[in-house]
């Protein structure tokens, strides 16, 4: 397997599917999730994306921030805030987007430990085909029923909209209904969970930034940006070689082949940003990559910005004095394919 690391590289592996397609994801992805944006292209890609891309435009999202991404959030906190003390990674960062996408999705909010346990599962195909293919099948049986509801009785969310959903005026055939919300849960909870751990890790890790945004909220946008380009929540992707006579970086690559695309290291390319191993919410350089590109690019950026915003918004709020206790633990970005902290030991002063 070939890898593309270099930021001009990655730029443009992502911005030419007729080159470079995703359908490479149709030997891997497709065998869990069934049918799924993420491995079509042109026009079958635009259709199906198209049935769901206007519930994650911003002014859509409005409305789900103040019915549901801000009452989770301080639901969350309320659970620990006047203990003084928590793990972040545990006590939110890890159960409030799946909370967030399950209620968007529409299936029960008591549900989405289940979802999150059968997500993971899902996802860990690499490492164990009979138990992500086993998980594949019973979210296709929990989730049939409330499908089948809400084609008669439709609600205001996404299930509904999928399964009322028409393309060419042909409905859309169950699998790919699947096919779509196995992939909204994994795609909006594993990646949403990782960019706030590493957002917080770094800027927990630097106090005086911490401060900078904690004075001045103005700069927690470019320190969203800054923690999506220093540590990637979803390192690479892939995709296949559809022509002949390909080269990148001067390497030829075989037509059928696949290349892996790196979209963590190019956002560390020094030849793009000065010492890109820091952490520097005032830095300048290109756009990160952290979202993929082309048609590909991330459905869910607006959301997961959003959510990431309120949510640290609300801890600078409610938690003063906000700073990290490792104590024994050992707290620091882990992974490779996905990257964030595994626990993040806080201290702070609750404010209710
Ligand atoms: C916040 C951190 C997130 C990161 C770093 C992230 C990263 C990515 C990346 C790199 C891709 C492109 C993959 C490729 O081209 O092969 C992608 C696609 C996608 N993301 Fe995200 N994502 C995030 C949040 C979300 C959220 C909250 C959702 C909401 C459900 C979401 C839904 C999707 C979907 C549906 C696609 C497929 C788009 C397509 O194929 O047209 N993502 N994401």
């Amino acid at each position: 397997m070939k890898f593309a690391h270099r930021y001009d590289d990655v730029a443009r592996i992502l911005s030419d599917n007729e080159t470079f397609s995703s359908t490479v994801f149709e030997k891997s992805l497709v065998m869990v999730f069934g049918p799924t944006i993420l491995a079509m292209d042109g026009h079958e890609h635009l259709a199906h994306r198209g049935i769901v891309a206007s519930a994650f435009r911003l002014k859509a999202l409005e409305d789900w921030k103040t019915k549901l991404i801000e009452p989770i959030t301080n639901e969350l906190i309320d659970a620990f805030v006047d203990r003084g003390e928590a793990d972040l990674v545990r006590e939110f960062n890890f159960r409030f987007p799946i909370q967030v996408i399950a209620n968007m999705l529409g299936v029960p909010s008591e549900d989405s430990g289940l979802f999150l346990r059968r997500s993971i599962e899902m996802i860990s195909i690499a490492v164990n085909i009979e138990r992500g293919l086993a998980a594949s099948a019973a979210l296709k049986d929990y989730l049939a029923p409330i499908v089948e509801e809400r084609r008669k009785d439709p609600k205001d969310d996404l299930i509904s909209t999928l399964a009322t959903a028409e393309i060419d005026g042909v409905r859309l055939p169950d699998e790919n209904i699947y096919g779509f919300l196995r992939l909204l849960l994994p795609a909006g909870a594993e990646t949403t969970y990782r960019l706030l751990g590493n957002l917080l890790f770094g800027l927990l890790t630097n106090p005086d930034q911490l401060e900078e945004v904690k004075a001045d909220r103005a700069l927690l946008a470019p320190a969203i940006e800054e923690a999506l380009r220093w540590e990637a929540p979803v390192q690479q992707t892939a995709r296949e070689i559809m022509k002949d006579g390909v080269e990148v970086g001067g390497v030829p690559l075989e037509k059928g082949s696949s290349i892996n695309v790196s979209m963590g290291g190019a956002n560390r390319d020094e030849t793009k940003y000065e010492d890109p191993d820091r952490f520097d919410i005032h830095r300048v350089g290109p756009p990160h990559l952290a979202f993929g590109g082309g048609a590909h690019y991330c459905l869910g950026a607006h959301l997961g910005r959003l959510e990431t915003t309120v949510a640290v918004n609300a801890m600078l709020d409610r938690l003063g004095d906000l700073r990290l206790e490792p104590g024994d633990k050992d707290p620091h970005v882990h992974g490779s394919a996905f990257r964030s902290p595994t626990t993040l030991p806080v201290r702070f002063t609750g404010k209710g």
